[in-house]
């Protein structure tokens, strides 16, 4: 899966350095029961979506002939699950044949929404095994980078993202934020505001 156009040329996909300092919050429209609890946008909705465009591209590639079965880890991934979904269908309209996709849900006790260790992953990734399919894709939005060097890679994901808490595009902070479309760092006054 390398070379120019193919999957692999995405590599780390989009990398946000450790010293990004985002977007200022007063570029953009959000919603107003946030004013005041975040800290500066780090990736703007518009290039989530359009990541995840690329993204069902390269599965479309490499799906082959083969449907798909889509199985969209709640509550975390429901966006990205939602948008990815949407892309794949979209793509695949405008090819030779349509791909049937079923999707389907798994709520993950104590699953942290994003590939952090990716240990999570690897324990669903056993369940899965034993119903023996074709094939089967991790894709990620989010891979944080944390400092372990044996960190886990889906086989798809669209940004590598600093070893920040970020919320918003379903992503949660005590159950607060998953209604922020962009992908944001949250400020003292927010954790604050919504500790439990
Ligand atoms: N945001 C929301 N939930 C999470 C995160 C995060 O950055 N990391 C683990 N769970
Ligand atoms: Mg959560």
């Amino acid at each position: 899966m390398a070379g120019p156009g193919g999957s692999g040329a995405g590599g780390r996909g989009v990398v946000i350095s450790d010293n990004w300092p985002g977007y200022s919050l007063d570029l953009f429209t959000y919603p107003q029961h946030y004013y005041g609890d975040l800290e500066y946008v780090l990736i703007p909705h518009g290039i989530i979506v359009d990541r995840t465009e690329r993204l069902a591209k390269d599965i479309v590639q490499d799906i082959g002939d083969n449907d798909i079965v889509v199985l969209c880890v709640l509550k975390g991934g429901y966006k990205f699950c939602a948008d990815l979904v949407e892309h794949i269908k979209n793509l695949s309209r405008n090819s030779e044949r349509f791909i049937s996709m079923k999707v389907d849900f798994v709520r993950l006790k104590s699953y942290h929404d994003i590939v952090g260790t990716g240990r999570t992953m690897k324990v669903l990734l056993n369940t899965i095994e034993k119903y023996k399919p074709k094939m089967i894709k991790v894709a990620s939005l989010l891979v944080k980078r944390t400092s372990r060097p044996d960190g886990y890679r889906p086989d798809y994901y669209g940004f590598e993202i600093p070893d920040l808490f970020v919320v918003g595009y379903a992503l949660d902070y005590n159950e607060h934020f998953r209604d922020l479309n962009h992908i944001c760092v949250i400020n003292d006054h927010g954790k604050a505001k919504y500790r439990v």
